[in-house]
């Protein structure tokens, strides 16, 4: 990897670069609470395994994770279930959106991989089934994580996806039919939108996955967040399927595990070195930021981060 005596610098380049491509996205409305944020806004923040983080723009801004909680309900549940979890959801690239219902039916309702809303609708129901409070323990993991206790969810997003989440009840009643789904579908669905809600900035974000970069074991904790295996099983679902139907041209432009969510966020895990996050609302058409998916391949570009 190429250093650089002043990554700040570098980060703050990269950003002016990629403003005018603000205008190429739209900000997801179907959620209509997110339709009300600013669209031209954009931050970097880079962790380091080391401790330093480096950024620009917005950076301590605080946006929803929408579908990047999958990451997190996920580790919970490969802790919890185990080896048993891979009976009930698979782990193969989707090709299809992220909300997409058709392939759900083909196959039975094990959805295709964790991230996708199917998959991660089907880990909230283990985490609904095996936490007697899997909203607050879903928090104080990631609490854990980051290291500061002033986690929440955004209520606003919360409630608006509770009222316009016909499409993830379908998910979940279409897979309960097919006795995939253990706990009451309501239930479920709150956990699942409780955990898309969650407000973080880049830099806590960043943070937080460290673990993913460093073999399971969070650095500035020392605590194994997962086992060695299972991180290298995350960053592997990730690299195959975290930017949904756009995985392929991700891996191809830039060669890490990656993992995006509507509310503009992307972060990209560099192995043995940190975690990237990247945010801007404006989407394209494969529910994916405009800026953030350019300014992290920018970024990979020049300081060769490919794993390929
Ligand atoms: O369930 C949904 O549709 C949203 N809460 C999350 C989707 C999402 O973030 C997809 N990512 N690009």
């Amino acid at each position: 990897m190429k250093q650089y005596q002043d990554l700040n610098t570098l980060l703050q380049q990269l950003l002016s670069q990629c403003q005018p491509l603000y205008s190429q996205g739209k900000v997801a409305d179907y959620i209509p609470a997110l339709a009300q944020v600013a669209p031209q806004q954009a931050a970097i923040a880079i962790a380091t395994l080391d401790g330093n983080i480096y950024s620009a723009g917005a950076a301590e801004q605080h946006f929803s994770l929408q579908s990047i909680s999958k990451i997190f309900g996920l580790v919970m549940a490969m802790n919890r279930l185990g080896d048993e979890l891979w009976q009930r959801v698979n782990m193969e690239p989707s090709g299809q959106p992220f909300n997409s219902i058709v392939q759900l039916e083909w196959e039975q309702g094990i959805p295709r991989n964790p991230v996708i809303n199917a998959g991660a609708i089907l880990v909230a129901d283990v985490l609904v089934s095996h936490y007697s409070a899997s909203k607050t323990a879903f928090l104080t993991f990631l609490r854990r994580l980051i290291g500061i206790e002033t986690i929440y969810a955004d209520q606003q997003v919360y409630l608006s996806e509770l009222e316009h989440g016909n499409r993830n009840a379908a998910l979940a009643y279409l897979m309960k039919s097919f006795g995939n789904i253990e706990a009451e579908v309501p239930q479920v669905l709150e956990h699942y939108f409780h955990q898309c809600a969650t407000a973080v900035n880049c830099q806590q974000l960043s943070r937080a996955l460290l673990f993913l970069a460093n073999r399971g074991v969070q650095p500035h904790s020392n605590e194994q967040i997962c086992s060695r295996r299972d991180a290298h099983r995350v960053n592997a679902i990730l690299s195959t399927s975290g930017m949904y139907d756009q995985s392929g041209e991700f891996a191809f432009k830039v060669g890490l595990p990656a993992k995006s969510g509507v509310g503009g966020a992307i972060v990209a895990i560099v192995p043995q070195f940190g975690v990237i996050t990247a945010w801007s609302p404006p989407l394209n058409r494969f529910g994916n930021s405009v800026v953030a998916m350019q300014l992290i391949s920018q970024l990979a570009e020049e300081l060769g981060l490919s794993l390929f």
